[in-house]
Order: C-alpha cells, then sequence, then structure tokens
C-alpha cells in the first residue's frame, strides 16, 4: 500500500544540510547535520534548542548519561561539558573514509560502521563496542548505514546503500555475534536504503535516499507500507513523544537543485498505527 504525505515538522528554525542520526532521550529529540558539523536537541515542541558545534563531521551522536557518544572521521570520541576525548582511533586513512550511522543494540553496545567517501571502494567496515573494547565484526562495506534489531534481539539488520542492499542476520543477544547473513531487501536502482529502525511487530522501516519515500517491510521481507514524503533525502528515522509512535525523519539537501523541496533539512514527523522501542543509551 502506497500512500503520499504532509507530514509534520519539527517547529525549530534548525535546517540541516545532512541531516541523520535523529535520537529520542524520552524527553528530547537530537540529531545531527554531518556536512555542518553539528549536534542539536530540543522538545518536541521545538523549545529548549541547543546545538554542539562537532572539531568534523559526525556520522553519528548518541546521548549518554552526561554528554554525548560521536563518531567523528578518525574514532569514537566522548563529549562531556564542551570536552573532547577520543575513545577509540579508527584503523582507516581517515581522508578516504569516515565514520557513519551508529546505534545501540538491545543490551546496550554500542555498533557503528564507516564508509568511504568516493561510495564505490568497499574498504568499509561494522564494528561493535562493548565493555572489552571495539571489534571488527565485518569487512568489504562500501557506505555502513541503518542498523537496527528485532524486538528480541535475535535479527539484526543492516544497510549498505551504494549496494541497495538491506541484509538480515542472526544476532546472539548475549554475545553480540552475527551469523547467517542473507539479503532482506534489494532496492530498485536510483534509491538506496538510508537509516533503518525496527516497530514493535518487528517491522523494518527503511528511509530511502534519493527515493523520496519510507517502506515498512513486513519481518519476511514483503514491502508492506510504502509513505512517500516531499523530499527526495529522507535519512533516518526515530521513535519519538510519550508513546513512541511518531516517526521523527531527519532529511538532507538534494544534489540536484531541481529536486529541493522547502522542507529539505527539517525533522518530519509522520504519525503511524505502531510504535517503537526505547533504544538503550551505550553501556561502556
Ligand atoms: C551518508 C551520506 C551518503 C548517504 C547515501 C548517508 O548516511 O552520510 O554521505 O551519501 O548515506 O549513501
Ligand atoms: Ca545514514
Amino acid at each position: 500500500m502506497a500512500h503520499t504525505i504532509s507530514p509534520g515538522t519539527l517547529p525549530v528554525g534548525v535546517r540541516t544540510r545532512l541531516g541523520e542520526s535523529p535520537w529520542w532521550d524520552g524527553d528530547r529529540l537530537s540529531w545531527i547535520d554531518i556536512l555542518g558539523h553539528r549536534i542539536h536537541r530540543c522538545r518536541l515542541d521545538g523549545s529548549e534548542l541547543e546545538s554542539l558545534t562537532t572539531p568534523a563531521a559526525p556520522g553519528f551522536a548518541i546521548p549518554t548519561a552526561d554528554g554525548f557518544v560521536v563518531g567523528l572521521p578518525d574514532g569514537v570520541h566522548r563529549v562531556v561539558d564542551g570536552a573532547w576525548r577520543r575513545t577509540w582511533q579508527a584503523p582507516h586513512d581517515a581522508a578516504r573514509l569516515r565514520l557513519n550511522d551508529g546505534k545501540t543494540d538491545p543490551s546496550g553496545r554500542l555498533w557503528f560502521g564507516s564508509m568511504t567517501y568516493d561510495e564505490t571502494t568497499p574498504d568499509a567496515a561494522l564494528y561493535r563496542e562493548d565493555a572489552s573494547g571495539v571489534t571488527r565484526v565485518l569487512d568489504g562495506v562500501t557506505t555502513s548505514n541503518g542498523l537496527g534489531w528485532s524486538p528480541a534481539g535475535t535479527t539484526l539488520y543492516y544497510s549498505d546503500s551504494p549496494l541497495r542492499t538491506t541484509w538480515a542476520f542472526d544476532h546472539d543477544p548475549v554475545t553480540g555475534d552475527l551469523s547467517h547473513r542473507r539479503p532482506f531487501a534489494i532496492d530498485p536502482p536510483g534509491q538506496f536504503p538510508d537509516g533503518l529502525t525496527v516497530d514493535a511487530d518487528g517491522y523494518v522501516w527503511s528511509a530511502k535516499w534519493q527515493g523520496g519515500r519510507i517502506v515498512r517491510y513486513a519481518p519476511d521481507g514483503r514491502i508492506d507500507t510504502v509513505v512517500e514524503v516531499p523530499v527526495v533525502r529522507p535519512t533516518s528515522l526515530a521513535w519519538v513523544g510519550p508513546d513512541r509512535s511518531t516517526l521523527a525523519v531527519t532529511t538532507a539537501a538534494p544534489q540536484d537543485a531541481n529536486l529541493a523541496h522547502e522542507l529539505d533539512g527539517a525533522v518530519l514527523l509522520i504519525p503511524t498505527a505502531t510504535s517503537g522501542p526505547v533504544l538503550p543509551l551505550p553501556t561502556p
């Protein structure tokens, strides 16, 4: 079922060039501007807006008890009261690769990936951080992007954008180990899977970069719903609000000015008939 919507928007004056990493902490929504080097946070009515400048392009920012954990091109950093500290150095050439999307799994382990700036060379990777440090879990990645777990934590969904592929893996919720990799969804040419999130029914919502749509998949990979949005580059999604039934969707400006829309760079708010989980803060 496909339908076009006129979404609400987060009522703030902020517009991102490349919005990403929306995160709901129960009270406030945070999101980033990768190209604008910013982390923003406010309440859903737009009040209490605060913005933090990052020292380089952030790929993700996730709130912690006292600040944020942030993926910068050269590794993972923690920022507390404006003081930045690198807690893990990426083993890549930060001139050619940078960190991209990151998320916590249901146990609070931090997962994040890298991407090649050219988005064609498969030199990037997926990493997992837990109490014992950072493990490289996958190689041969081109643009590491959306991450999300089934409600029981036994399946990981994961997108590599230029391959137009979202994979499913069996995920051991105790150890974090992955096995049984299989394609879950493949997009048509010209559309790329960016951020994703899983709802309480185990259905997967995927933002389609260049596709101007959010697609909801059943756990068997069947397309359940297509929500067409007015912007061509929706990038990532988070469940927000008191009952977490609204999707907050970050957006980016298109490369082609002919595809520009007044909502480019806004955070879209889309009510749904379902809801999503509370994502844990990172544990280490
Ligand atoms: C990245 C962009 C990339 C896009 C599509 C986003 O997550 O931050 O740099 O172009 O995905 O692959
Ligand atoms: Ca992304």
